[in-house]
């Protein structure tokens, strides 16, 4: 991997959560949490809290651990998806992040819900992970893959750090071939990976991610599409987004309403992304 490319491009992952639109919009309508939600039955789409819970709940079904098995959370923000792991499916999570005030954050919560001794948070990125081989016995990523210089190398490094039969499950974003997609949507999926440094969810190619991750090492690779999940949360987040992204190009500051951008886009885009789990495994030796 090229350190300058990746640096490069850590500082601009930083430079968009240190946005005051990014830190007020995860904080106060999400909670803290960064993820999408997870809708069935008849739940409001503006009932984030109870879909959140519910996109964790899947991710917990997706690793299908037993109660003590260690995982590991790439990208674990302010750690919402570990206390959840810990507290509903008893997990020891350890999760990793580049941003220090999330990892506070995270430290904090989980000694306030009393998961100090499930959970332990460190600073770091996961292209290089400071883990001994066949430490854990899961990894996953919650929308976070998409944020990296080199997903090839870090898929290497989940490999590593995976113990022989242990699983991996990605919720992530793909999209369709450009020649599929309106030349709009093409250009708007453009600017959204640009404006919130997701240079990977390019690359992610339908498919795409399911080559890297067999040729990473894994096998018994799967991929569901679960848009239609999230889509809820998608139109909430557009009926929200509007006004600030009207006003964010009325003043030429796009870039300081990136989330209302990325909420009215993939909206009125539905052509150009899809939200995916993808689970694989170690082989056994
Ligand atoms: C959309 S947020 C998701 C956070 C968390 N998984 C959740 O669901 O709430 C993506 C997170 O990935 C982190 N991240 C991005 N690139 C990273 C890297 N190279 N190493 C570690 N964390 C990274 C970001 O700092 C951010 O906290």
């Amino acid at each position: 991997m090229n350190d300058d490319v990746d640096s490069g491009n850590l500082a601009k992952v930083r430079r968009y959560y240190d946005r005051t639109e990014s830190r007020l919009g995860y904080n106060y309508i999400l909670g803290g949490t960064k993820h999408f939600g997870w809708y069935d039955g008849r739940l409001s789409m503006w009932s984030f809290r109870r879909a959140l819970e519910r996109m964790e709940d899947e991710l917990a079904r997706r690793l299908g651990l037993p109660s003590g098995a260690k995982v590991l959370d790439a990208g674990c923000g302010t750690g919402a998806v570990a206390r959840a792991l810990a507290s509903r499916a008893g997990l020891h999570v350890t999760g990793m992040d580049i941003l220090d005030w999330n990892l506070r954050m995270a430290r904090e919560r989980a000694a306030a819900a009393g998961l100090q001794d499930r959970t332990e948070f460190h600073l770091g990125d996961y292209h290089k992970l400071p883990f001994p081989d066949e430490s854990f016995d899961g990894v996953y990523t919650m929308e976070t893959l998409v944020h990296a210089a080199d997903p090839t190398a870090v898929l290497k490094e989940f490999h590593r750090v995976l113990r022989p039969g242990g699983r991996l499950v990605h919720f992530e974003y793909a999209h369709p071939p450009q020649n599929a997609m309106r030349a709009s949507s093409w250009i708007a999926l453009q600017d959204v990976c640009r404006l919130a440094a997701m240079p990977a969810w390019l690359e992610f190619e339908d498919g795409v991610l399911d080559e890297l991750v067999k040729a990473a090492g894994f096998t018994g690779v799967t991929t569901e599409d679960v848009t239609r999940r999230m889509m809820p949360m998608v139109r909430a987040f557009y009926i929200m987004g509007v006004f600030p992204y009207f006003v964010g190009r009325a003043i030429g500051k796009v870039e300081k309403t990136v989330n209302a951008m990325s909420g009215v886009e993939m909206f009125q885009h539905q052509d150009a992304w899809s939200y995916n789990i993808t689970v694989a495994t170690k082989p056994e030796a």
